[in-house]
């Protein structure tokens, strides 16, 4: 458990995970019906990204002026879904207030937006992450902090009396059977709610490779799936982590048209060396 989110907050693979979240709670959003929204692996919920550059949390590069910081700079022409991510940003920060520069994790980027008949349960399993998770969510009504492993958590809150469910599965991959871990999971969250939602991010690196999980959502095996990928470079760059992929099995219709013109236009803007790019595929066609 050695993994702490603190490093990579606001980088390039954040962008692209917050950009598809907020996009997937506006889809649930578009019933009226409330949702339980499940994070398996919420980190500490919120991240100061003056910390990371003044070097007092972390003793290594920053990695956030290369991911949310360089589209603060030229997100303007990046159309509705990152404007509406960087307002997103931008309030979560207005509302934290004091000099440092708050960016909010998948928590407090959800919990800013559950209605009345919404409700989130978030787990972590990293007792100081899980405390300081707590702290995040302090008035945030309609939501819960577990401090278990989101794998168990996912087997004990589905299916949801709501029979509605958007669950974010972001692990750190520090197991080398994270993506098969995964793959039970998601067979076994289809079992209980065959209609739910359910977004994996996965790295795209030479020790991850494809993940278990993509290659097991083949027709046949799988309701409707697509995979939005991001790359910052090409395979001949050297760069351990050169690019991230969120997998959404049973996604809400049509986000796929709001979500790939993104993912394009994120190739272009984040690229760090030559072969950078952007894409959406259907796995299991709708
Ligand atoms: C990538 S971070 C989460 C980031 C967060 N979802 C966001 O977007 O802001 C992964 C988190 O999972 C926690 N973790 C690792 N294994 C876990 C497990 N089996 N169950 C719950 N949390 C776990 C780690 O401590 C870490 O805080």
């Amino acid at each position: 458990m050695n993994y702490r989110h603190h490093y990579h907050a606001g980088n390039f693979a954040d962008v692209a995970k917050h950009l598809v979240l907020l996009a997937l709670v506006d889809g649930m959003q578009r019933k009226e019906k409330g949702f339980l929204y499940l994070d398996t692996h919420a980190g500490r919920g919120a991240y100061d990204l003056m910390g990371a550059a003044r070097g007092d949390v972390l003793a290594r590069r920053p990695e956030w002026p290369d991911g949310w910081g360089r589209l603060t700079k030229d997100g303007k022409t990046g159309g509705v879904l990152v404007q509406r991510y960087l307002a997103a940003v931008s309030e979560f920060a207005e509302s934290m207030g004091g000099d440092g520069k708050p960016y909010p994790g998948s928590p407090a980027l959800v919990a800013a937006r559950l209605r009345e008949q919404d409700r989130a349960v978030f787990c972590e399993r990293h007792p100081e992450e899980y405390g300081a998770l707590v702290t995040t969510l302090l008035g945030f009504r309609r939501t819960r902090a577990e401090e278990r492993d989101g794998y168990e958590a996912m087997q004990g809150n589905l299916p949801p009396k709501e029979r509605r469910a958007l669950v974010l599965i972001d692990p750190p991959y520090e197991q080398s059977d994270e993506s098969e871990r995964v793959t039970a999971a998601l067979r076994d969250g289809l079992r209980r709610l065959p209609g739910g939602t359910f977004a994996v991010w996965y790295p795209i690196t030479e020790r991850v490779g494809v993940p278990a999980f993509v290659r097991a959502a083949e027709p046949g095996h799988f309701p409707p799936t697509w995979k939005a990928e991001l790359t910052i470079a090409g395979p001949e760059s050297g760069l351990k982590m050169r690019g991230a992929g969120v997998m959404v099995v049973n996604p809400p219709w049509q986000l796929d048209a709001q979500v790939k013109p993104v993912m394009v236009w994120l190739g272009e803007q984040l690229q760090q060396a030559p072969g950078s790019g952007g894409e959406l595929h259907w796995l299991v066609p709708e």
